[in-house]
């Protein structure tokens, strides 16, 4: 029987909230179509999609970042801002379409007020230049006498935006990337561009872009997040991760891709382990975290549009993505699905209406049912071997607890990752408690191929209350299942 030994005192640290957040870029129809259709029967006096918006704040998003992507590396952020009719429409060239400009800095700082959250702007370090960074935090967070500051007070923004957090580009590393460069050159100019936007604005949280495990070139990685991490460490307070996933080719379908999470860890805590090593050497003070800033099942397409359609399998890998972040909340303090509207996203549109996603519901349980302190779990249970990815053992659980220490409660998240079998998970408590009712929160389906789509969702979760709960006591937690177990210490 698969066990679970939980200790309130035994904690690996804070979940930082951000973790929590989600991305929107200028690709397909996440803007445009997606959280933005003025016109629309759906949309508000600012032409938000008003179902989006809901369904956005079903997540709690604490962060959002903006505007790429790949996007970004072609962006002139003043072709933004403005009246419309002045906005120039360009070629777009990282998707290949044609970008209107309608949504800008202003509307993107409005979307994020209207969702109460905190916007994350990514700066082109592709085709930009080191002024028009500096330029685009002036216009952001300035106080009202210097031009760019004044230009926002002249569209209808007395006040600063006061956007804290900033990208130092995307993906710099790529071929794909528009000006990309190899990591010598990306270390040089971002070094460059972070010491005039901190100049323009001292309190901002600058992210470095860091390298992506590719299966082609993982070396690359490596020397990439060195050389990057290197140089500017002491002028940076993150460094970005992207993390894409799916089946390992020739391999169960389902049980690779929910095996791809701990490979992910693998190289976080690499990672996590280089910064440190930095910091030590170059005697940086202050911390430097990772910024998990793209991140999501993503496999099945590959066009302009990414509007790939989620199964059950994928919630569940999202479910266990998510209590890899949290168990290692001392290194991720930022993380940005990819993305939050119709382009590899858990909300799906249409001109009529909406769904969910079955990605979704993981998400929405992460942020409602969990606490801030994550605890060290100890799990004991069967394992399968996913050697492919250099993992002789993955559990058949996974399990992340959280404890509220103020509400008094505990979380425990967990997912059942065996197409067959459901499991009877001992749970014990050292030390403390629990009020004998509880609840589970419940996301599972028939198979692990099933979907949801417009007026369909079989993918959602259902609450029960778990009677005789104790210090001591068994959930029977059924075959491809993610399951919250929300419990009351005494
Ligand atoms: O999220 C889709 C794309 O994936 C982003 O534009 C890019 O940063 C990544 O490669």
């Amino acid at each position: 029987m698969p066990l679970i030994k939980l200790d309130l005192d035994r904690r690996l640290g804070t979940i930082d909230p951000n973790v929590y957040g989600m991305f929107i870029e200028h690709l397909g129809r996440c803007i445009y179509g997606g959280i933005y259709e003025p016109g629309s029967p759906l949309s508000d006096e600012n032409g938000f999609r008003t179902d989006v918006l809901q369904a956005a704040r079903g997540l709690q998003v604490p962060i959002l970042r903006w505007p790429g992507g790949n996007f970004v590396s072609g962006y002139h952020w003043l072709d933004g801002v403005g009246p419309d009719e002045k906005r120039p429409s360009r070629p777009e060239l990282a998707w290949n379409t044609t970008e209107s400009n309608l949504f800008g800095t202003n509307e993107f700082i409005q979307y994020c007020r209207a969702l109460d959250t905190e916007p994350y702007i990514c700066a082109n370090l592709g085709s930009g230049t080191m002024d028009e960074a500096a330029a685009w935090v002036e216009y952001c967070n300035r106080e009202v006498g210097t031009s760019y500051a004044n230009l926002r007070a002249e569209h209808g923004f007395e006040k600063p935006h006061k956007v804290i957090y900033w990208g130092l580009g995307n993906e710099m590393y790529g071929d794909w990337q528009i000006g990309h460069k190899n990591a010598q050159d990306y270390a040089k100019f971002a070094r460059l561009c972070a010491k005039v936007m901190k100049a323009t604005d001292p309190d901002i949280k600058l992210v470095l872009c860091g390298g992506q495990v590719l299966a082609h070139d993982r070396a690359a990685y490596l020397d990439w997040n060195w050389e990057v991490l290197d140089k500017c460490a002491d002028v940076v307070d993150y460094i970005a991760y992207h993390f894409y996933f799916g089946p390992v080719k020739g391999q169960d379908p389902h049980y690779s891709t929910l095996a791809q999470p701990y490979h992910s860890e693998q190289h976080l805590r690499f990672l996590w382990q280089l910064i440190e090593q930095v910091r030590r050497d170059h005697h940086v003070a202050h911390p430097i975290k990772i910024a998990l800033d793209e991140w999501n099942v993503w496999y099945r397409i590959h066009d302009n549009q990414l509007e790939e359609r989620y199964d059950l399998t994928d919630a569940l890998a999202v479910a266990i993505y998510l209590n890899m972040m949290c168990r290692n909340c001392q290194a991720i303090e930022i993380g940005n699905l990819a993305q939050m509207v119709n382009v590899i996203a858990p909300i799906f549109t249409s001109p009529e209406g909406m769904f969910l996603q079955t990605i979704y519901h993981p998400l929405r349980l992460a942020v409602e049912k969990s606490g801030p302190i994550a605890l060290d779990a100890y799990v004991d249970c069967d394992t399968y071997s996913a050697d492919y990815i250099g993992l002789p053992a993955v559990g058949y659980l996974d399990a992340h607890a959280s404890f509220d220490e103020a509400a008094k409660k505990l979380f425990v998240s967990l997912v059942n990752l065996s197409k067959d079998d459901a499991q009877k998970v001992e749970l014990r408590l050292h030390d403390a408690d629990l009020v004998s009712e509880g609840q589970a929160h419940i996301v599972t389906g028939d198979a692990p191929d099933v979907v949801n789509d417009f007026g369909k969702e079989p993918v959602t979760v259902r609450s029960e209350v778990l009677a005789d709960v104790s210090s001591a006591f068994t959930y029977k937690l059924p075959p491809l299942a993610h399951a919250v177990l929300e419990l009351e210490v005494k």
